[in-house]
């Protein structure tokens, strides 16, 4: 009986301590709930009372808040649940006892077991609490070095505020001492530690700059041998018309150098900070360095003096631009790439064709470029490879080469199925076409069309139901148009496109093929494809395996050899569409995170403020801290 008796007062008082433990447990889960609930998703800097930038807590540091939040949260839930639990256990065994005369026989084996599961219960109960205590103070932490500054700066109101939040119990010492070891510190430090932007070695695309206005407004003079006429025009030019048109948008002076058109028709623009200095070019098509050269003189007397110069590729030649400090210099193209051209060029000439005089010549213009480009005082390279190359093989010192891929107009090359739909429509495709193949751009040699027209004659011959079950898009004109005719009713040569038809026959087709087999300078329409959330496919060349096409996961690629561009086909068909749309979406997530022009623009404003820094006004453009959010 005295055993009993003594099982009774220990339940009673397990009862209590289960009872106490639910009745904190559900205070604190109220209030964190509360917390949660009310936390902005997109922290407002201005909460923040920090002014050293450097001292302002990471982005890392609001996600652990939250994560110790909800594990707080859900630790207290759990002890509360088993508490509950517990006590349900404790009430069924009780009422046993009471229903049940026969008394001590049955219930002191029943006492028993009990006992040990109510202990067990007791304590896990016990520990999800603590836990939960732990994980709370953790967030408070975070909390204080949000608002107050990092810890490792050593700001006394941080060191204030944290402390009695250690000190006021043993385990939060004890989490302190966990979260706050010296690995983490030192982590959490590197993290936070800001970088010199002129040496960063990867594409400045990967970096976030705010989006907000800038904070100085530059005047720049920009030489470029032709201003495009339509937005339509590759490369180089539209390049140049993307980024400084973006960049006057942005409230920057820009001064356009560049040679008037023969037939004297020019765009304009409705802005009154954008100003072309037109001029006659020479015989070879280039920028009349001397006449120039006079006008920008007199422009950057009139005034306030350029801040900085851009030139896309040599529109200002070298002789020019050996004493300009403030100068950067975009390459879309380098001659060292193009020996990888040269050498495919080579392998598919046919044998009645005359050797081309480039693959003996490049050399003589690599060593050429190397000897000059240093006159150059910033280079900004289109890819990583590109990058790469003139570290290495122009020998450039690495805080003079930036990497800044391409980007182009997220606004108007983004998914849109319904577009799509009507697009396809419009041309015939019919929806038993289980694949459509996209091609985009300039019909010809270069861009690798005698390739995929062979490739894909063969694969008509051979493969019936390949036949009937794909079409092949293709926008764009060129000598290779007619033949992509000749090859059947499921090859649709459509023409040139206006940008917004091109956004539509994006969303028209599954995979985008760019069978180019220029090895230099970097293929906008593998950007459009890729932000309009399409697979692609393209060529192995160095600028795109390195910076586009970078896995499989967002694409194909292939060795600019009809076999090898045909096993590719083929397992893209073999895919199907449920695999392409997954690698679409995948290509869309990479072309948000690098190719837009609105980050390719932040990225040339961050480099162009940099370059100018003006010392005397303690200006540190160059320094880049990774932003709170
Ligand atoms: C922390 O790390 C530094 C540098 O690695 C080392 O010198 C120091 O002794 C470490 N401190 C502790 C407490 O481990
Ligand atoms: C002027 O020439 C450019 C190319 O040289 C062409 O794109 C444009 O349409 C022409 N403009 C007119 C009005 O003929
Ligand atoms: C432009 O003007 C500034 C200020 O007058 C001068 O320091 C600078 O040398 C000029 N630049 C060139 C290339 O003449
Ligand atoms: C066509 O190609 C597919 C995919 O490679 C293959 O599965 C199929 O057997 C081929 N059909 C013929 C008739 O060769």
């Amino acid at each position: 009986m005295s055993r009993n008796g003594h099982t009774i007062t220990t339940t009673r008082i397990h009862i209590m301590a289960l009872d106490g433990i639910v009745n904190v447990n559900s205070l604190f889960t109220l209030a964190l709930f509360l917390g949660l609930s009310w936390y902005p998703t997109a922290p407002d800097p201005t909460a923040t009372l920090v002014t050293d930038t450097s001292c302002a807590a990471s982005s890392s540091i609001a996600e652990d808040l939250i994560a110790f939040h909800v594990y707080s949260f859900s630790s207290f839930l759990f002890s509360s649940l088993i508490a509950s639990a517990v006590k349900q256990t404790i009430k069924r065994f009780d009422n046993h006892k009471d229903d049940d005369s026969v008394g001590s026989v049955r219930s002191a084996p029943l006492a028993h077991v009990n006992l040990a599961a109510l202990r067990a219960g007791t304590l896990v109960s016990g520990f999800g609490s603590v836990f939960g205590c732990g994980f709370l103070m953790m967030a408070l932490m975070d909390l204080v070095q949000i608002k107050l500054g990092v810890l490792g700066c050593g700001n006394l109101h941080t060191f204030a505020a944290v402390i009695p939040l250690g000190v006021g119990s043993d385990k939060g010492v004890k989490f302190v001492r966990l979260h706050y070891s010296n690995e983490s510190r030192k982590s959490m430090q590197k993290e936070n530690q800001p970088i010199n932007l002129l040496s960063f070695p990867s594409a400045w695309n990967h970096l976030s700059f705010p989006s907000k206005w800038p904070s100085k407004y530059l005047k720049i003079a920009l030489f470029v041998k032709k201003w495009p006429h339509r937005s339509l025009a590759g490369g180089l030019e539209r390049h140049a018309l993307t980024l400084h048109l973006a960049l006057a948008k942005r409230g920057h002076e820009l001064h356009i150098f560049t040679t008037s058109p023969s037939n004297s028709s020019f765009p304009r623009y409705p802005m009154s900070n954008l100003y072309f200095h037109l001029s006659k070019p020479t015989a070879a098509g280039y920028l009349d360095q001397a006449f120039v050269w006079k006008q920008f003189q007199t422009q950057n007397s009139t005034g306030k003096a350029f801040d900085i110069v851009h030139t896309e590729s040599v529109g200002l030649l070298h002789t020019r631009s050996r004493n300009l400090i403030n100068l950067a210099v975009s390459w879309h193209g380098i001659a060292y790439e193009t020996i990888h051209t040269d050498i495919i060029q080579e392998l598919l000439r046919n044998p009645d064709e005359q050797q081309s005089y480039a693959l003996t010549e490049r050399i003589t213009k690599v060593v050429e470029e190397v000897r000059f480009f240093p006159h150059y005082a910033h280079h900004v390279a289109t890819s990583d490879h590109a990058g790469d190359i003139l570290r290495r093989i122009y020998m450039i010192p690495e805080e003079r080469v930036h990497v800044i891929l391409n980007g182009v107009d997220e606004e108007i090359f983004k998914p849109d199925p319904a577009k799509g739909e009507a697009f396809k429509q419009k041309f015939g495709v019919s929806k038993s076409r289980s694949l459509v193949i996209g091609m985009a751009g300039r019909l010809v040699k270069d861009k690798g069309h005698p390739l995929m027209f062979e490739a894909l004659r063969q694969m008509f011959v051979e493969n019936g139901t390949f036949r009937q079950n794909t079409v092949v898009l293709i926008a764009g004109d060129g000598p290779w148009g007619a033949r992509y005719r000749d090859l059947g009713a499921n090859t649709l040569v459509l023409g040139p496109l206006e940008q917004a038809q091109l956004a539509s026959f994006y969303n028209a087709i599954d995979i985008f093929v760019n069978p180019t087999l220029r090895a230099q300078g970097l293929d906008h329409t593998l950007l459009e494809a890729m932000l309009s959330g399409k697979s692609v496919m393209s060529t192995r060349v160095a600028s795109i395996t390195g910076s586009v096409i970078v896995s499989t996961e967002t694409g194909y690629t292939f060795s600019p050899v009809v076999a090898s561009l045909k096993n590719a086909l083929y397992r893209v068909w073999e895919d199907g569409r449920r695999v392409l749309e997954l690698k679409g979406q995948a290509s869309r997530q990479r072309g948000l995170q690098l190719f837009t022009a609105t980050k390719m623009t932040a990225a040339y404003e961050r480099l162009f403020l940099c370059i100018s820094n003006d010392n005397s006004k303690r200006e540190d453009y160059c320094r880049y801290q990774s932003p709170f959010n």
